[in-house]
C-alpha cells in the first residue's frame, strides 16, 4: 500500500463553507410550500416590525397589509407591501445565516418568527439559481441581484446592490426568481400544485388572514379557514358556576417570554351513530376540522392534529376516533421566536420542549372533559344537540378578548405551568331513561321493498334515512302490539 506523505510542517486546513452546501443541501429537507411559507413569514415580520405595540394588539392589524404570489413554469414572483427590508437589516437579510447573538431579539413585543436568517436564500434557492430582490423602506429604495452564474462562482460571496430599478409604489419588497430548478419547475406546471399551496396556505395563516392580511396566488385569494368552539354567553342573572356549554380555558401569566392560551371545546353537537359510522368509511368535511391546532406566534404549526402531538392516545386521552369529531381546541404561544416549541423550519412542531409538555398537560385535562362530556351524552345525542346546536361559536381570539374581559371566572392553579383555568361545568344526562342503539344487517332490495310498504311518507325520507326510519316504524308497532296484549285480561 502507498504510504501517503505527510508535511512535516502542515498548513492550517480550511472550514470555509462550500457554496453547493447551501444551495442544494439546505433546500433539500425543505418542501417548496415550506419555503413559500417562510418567504410570507418576512412580509408577516416586516408589519410587525413596522407597526406599534399598540396597533399590534388590534383585532385586524394586518388590514392593508398584502402579499401577493405569482408563479409560472418559468419565475416566482412575491410582491408585498410589508414596510421593506431596512439597509441596517442587510447583513441579516442577505447572509446566509444569522450573525447576530442575540438570535431573535424581542422587537418590544412583535411577534417575530424569523431566528435563524436562513429562510429567503432557502427559498430563493429551493426554487431557482438567479434572483433579484428588490426593496423600498420610508427612506431607502435598493435592489440585490444573485447573478445568473453566481451559485457556481465559489469565491464570490458578495452580491452587488444596486439603486432600485423597479421603483416599487409602496415601501415593500418584491422577490424576482429565475432560472428555476426544474423540480420547482414542473411543480410549477402541475395543475393541483396552486390549490395545495392555497390549502396550504389557508390553514397555516389562518390567523394572519383572520387578522387582516391579504394573499394572493396566481390572483387567488386565501380565505382563512375558521375554527371556533361553542360557548354558551353567560345572562345576566346566570353564574359561571352553572351547567353551560363552554371551553376549558388556560392562560399563563404574562411575566414570561411566551405567553401561552389554551382553549379546548366542542364545535358542533357530538355526531349520532350513523354520523360516526359515514366518517369511518369515507372521511367527510367534518373531519378536516377536529383535533387540536397549535399556533406560534400567529403562524399555524399544528393543523386540526388528532395523534399523540397533541395528546390524544396518551396518559388518560384515548385515541382519536370520529366519536370524537366534535371535539376542537386551540393552542398559542406568543413571544420571544427563540423560546418558541418549533423546529428549524418554524413550520414543526417541536415536541420535546419543555414549555410544550407543560402545556400539553393543560391540553389533555381540557381534552378529557370533552371525552367524558361525548361519553355522557352518545346515546341520548338528540337530546344533547339541542344544547349545542343553537349556541354562538367563537374563534381562539374572541375567547381571548373574552378571558380578559373578566366575563368568566378563572381560578389561579399552581399544578404543573403556573396560571389561570376555567373549567366548565359541562351539563349530565339525568340518567333513568336511556336510549341504546339497535342494529342489524338485511339485504338492501328487502329493506327497501318493505320501507316502500309500510311507510306513509316513504318518497320524501332520504335514501340514507330509509333504514332507521322503517327499524323505528316497525318497532314502534311491534311495541304498541305487545303493550295491547299486555293490558288486555
Ligand atoms: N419581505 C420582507 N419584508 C421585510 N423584511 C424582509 C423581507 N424579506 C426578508 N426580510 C428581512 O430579511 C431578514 C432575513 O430573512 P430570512 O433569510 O428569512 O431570515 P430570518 O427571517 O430568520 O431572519 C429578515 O429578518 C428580515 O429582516
Ligand atoms: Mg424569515
Amino acid at each position: 500500500m502507498a504510504k501517503t506523505t505527510v508535511p512535516a510542517k502542515k498548513s492550517p486546513v480550511s472550514t470555509r463553507p462550500v457554496k453547493r452546501f447551501f444551495v442544494e443541501m439546505l433546500t433539500r429537507d425543505i418542501a417548496l410550500e415550506d419555503a413559500i411559507l417562510d418567504l410570507l413569514d418576512n412580509c408577516v415580520d416586516g408589519v410587525q416590525r413596522s407597526l406599534t405595540k399598540k396597533q399590534r394588539q388590534g383585532e385586524t392589524p394586518y388590514k392593508g397589509f398584502e402579499a401577493k404570489i405569482t408563479f409560472s413554469t418559468s419565475k416566482f414572483v412575491i410582491a408585498d407591501n410589508c414596510g421593506g427590508i431596512p439597509w441596517s437589516e442587510h447583513d441579516r437579510a442577505f447572509r446566509m445565516g444569522n450573525p447576530s447573538a442575540n438570535r431573535a431579539a424581542m422587537v418590544d413585543g412583535a411577534l417575530l418568527v424569523g431566528t435563524y436568517g436562513i429562510g429567503m436564500k432557502r427559498a430563493i434557492f429551493k426554487m431557482g439559481r438567479s434572483a433579484v430582490i428588490s426593496t423600498r423602506t420610508d427612506d431607502d429604495a435598493y435592489d440585490v441581484t444573485i447573478p445568473a452564474g453566481w451559485t457556481d462562482e465559489e469565491d464570490n460571496w458578495e452580491l452587488a446592490v444596486t439603486d432600485s430599478v423597479t421603483r416599487l409604489k409602496h415601501p415593500g419588497t418584491s422577490i424576482t426568481i429565475e432560472n428555476l430548478t426544474s423540480a420547482s419547475s414542473s411543480r410549477f406546471r402541475s395543475s393541483d400544485f396552486l390549490d395545495a399551496l392555497l390549502e396550504k396556505i389557508e390553514t397555516h395563516y389562518s390567523v394572519i388572514l383572520t387578522k387582516g392580511f391579504s394573499v394572493t396566488v396566481n390572483n387567488r385569494e386565501a380565505k382563512p379557514k375558521r375554527i371556533a368552539v361553542k360557548f354558551a354567553e353567560p345572562s345576566a342573572n346566570s353564574t359561571s358556576a352553572q351547567t353551560a356549554i363552554r371551553p376549558y380555558m388556560f392562560r399563563s401569566g404574562k411575566e414570561d417570554d411566551v405567553e401561552v392560551f389554551v382553549a379546548v371545546g366542542l364545535r358542533e353537537p357530538i355526531p349520532d351513530a350513523e354520523t360516526t359510522l359515514d366518517e369511518q368509511e369515507g372521511p367527510t368535511f367534518a373531519t378536516d376540522f377536529a383535533g387540536w391546532t397549535v399556533i406560534c406566534n400567529d403562524r399555524v404549526v399544528l393543523y386540526c392534529n388528532r395523534d399523540e402531538l397533541t395528546g390524544w392516545g396518551t396518559a388518560n386521552i384515548p385515541r382519536y376516533h370520529t366519536q370524537f369529531i366534535a371535539i376542537s381546541g386551540f393552542v398559542e404561544f406568543k413571544g420571544n421566536a427563540a423560546k418558541l416549541p418549533t423546529t428549524t423550519t418554524k413550520r414543526g412542531l417541536e415536541f420535546s420542549s419543555v414549555l410544550y409538555q407543560q402545556v400539553l398537560n393543560r391540553m389533555r385535562d381540557g381534552t378529557r372533559m370533552f371525552v367524558d362530556y361525548t361519553n355522557w351524552w352518545k346515546q341520548n345525542e338528540a337530546q344533547s344537540k339541542q344544547h349545542v346546536l343553537p349556541l354562538p361559536s367563537k374563534t381562539m381570539n374572541e375567547l381571548k378578548t373574552m378571558a380578559e374581559s373578566a366575563t368568566i371566572k378563572f381560578n389561579p392553579t399552581r399544578t404543573g405551568l403556573e396560571g389561570e383555568i376555567f373549567k366548565p361545568n359541562l351539563p349530565r344526562p339525568v340518567s333513568e331513561a336511556v336510549d341504546i342503539r339497535v342494529a342489524f344487517y338485511r339485504p338492501k332490495k328487502t329493506v327497501m321493498r318493505l320501507a316502500e310498504e309500510v311507510l306513509r311518507d316513504f318518497e320524501d325520507i332520504s335514501e340514507k334515512n330509509i333504514p332507521r326510519c322503517l327499524g323505528e316504524h316497525l318497532f314502534d308497532e311491534a311495541h304498541s302490539k305487545i303493550s295491547k296484549k299486555v293490558k288486555k285480561p
